[in-house]
């Protein structure tokens, strides 16, 4: 099984596109709803939670995980790889190298949480991977409650999308990461305020690409994840409201949603 964790509904759209990428490949996902959001949290605490999840995900049979956040990844991934000998992967290295390779100019922008962003992360790893490359980083704490809110096409949700891409347009960046599992909920009203030029990158849909790539040419990896009888599992630590809509939205079908405890 491939363990698949966020602090909330956002890592579904990881979940999503690896369902798609990866057919035959049985996932369980971990949203902690009870502890949502994880972007306004300090990192020992992310770090903590990160922790538990990934126990839960081992618990149930997970043999790779896939750190569907972005706040847990840019905080607590150094700690599960230090812990854990399983596979870890996470949402920024594949987003970073995607960026890296499509920027003509160099000038890249990120948005994220503050967890996220405080933690220099996406900064370091694009220097890593293309050290003449320019980045603006712009936190969006806003964001998140919107999506979770579902106020995807609203007014107030595109006025305020505008008000935090300006200082990036000002900076002509011609790439832009959602380094935000949520933010591909707002790609659409994102797009044609940070310029139709810029190339978008969906940290969700990259993460499951570089899955799929370590499971085309990783024979072990796919022989231990291989199982097309199993079904996908999504669990929850809490059952809000919209919960059900959101999830809906996602994958585009009622997903059945387990509540438990971590
Ligand atoms: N999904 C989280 C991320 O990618 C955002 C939600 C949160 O703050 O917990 O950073």
């Amino acid at each position: 099984m491939i363990g698949i964790f966020d602090s909330g509904v956002g890592g579904m759209t990881v979940a999503r596109a690896v369902e798609q990428l990866c057919p035959g490949f049985p996932l369980i996902y971990l949203g902690d709803l009870a502890r949502t959001p994880y972007g306004s949290k300090s990192p020992a605490m992310i770090t903590e939670y990160s922790h538990r999840n990934t126990e839960f995900l081992l618990r149930q049979g997970a043999k790779l995980i896939v750190i569907a956040c972005n706040s847990a990844a840019s905080t607590a991934s150094g700690f599960l790889r230090s812990h854990y000998s399983q596979s870890i992967i996470d949402v920024i290295f594949p987003a970073v190298a995607k960026a890296a390779a499509v920027s003509k100019n160099g000038r890249i922008g990120v948005i994220g949480t503050r967890a996220t962003i405080n933690s220099g992360l996406y900064e370091q790893r694009l220097q890593d991977a293309r050290p003449e490359c320019r980045v603006y980083s712009q936190a969006c704490p806003l964001l998140v409650p919107l999506v979770e809110e579902g106020w995807m096409e609203r007014r107030e949700t595109k006025m305020i999308v505008k008000k935090y891409l300006h200082p990036l347009r000002d900076k002509q960046i011609d790439t832009l990461i959602l380094g935000c599992t949520h933010y591909p909920l707002l790609k659409k009203i994102i797009a044609p305020r940070i310029g139709r030029k810029v190339h978008i990158i969906d940290s969700s849909v990259e993460v499951a690409l570089h899955l799929k790539q370590l499971l085309d040419t990783d024979a072990e990896l796919r022989a231990a994840l291989y199982a097309p009888d199993t079904p996908n599992r999504f669990f929850v630590s809490d059952i809000p409201s919209p919960v059900h809509a959101l999830a809906g939205k996602i994958f585009g079908r009622t997903v059945l949603l387990e509540k438990i405890d971590v």
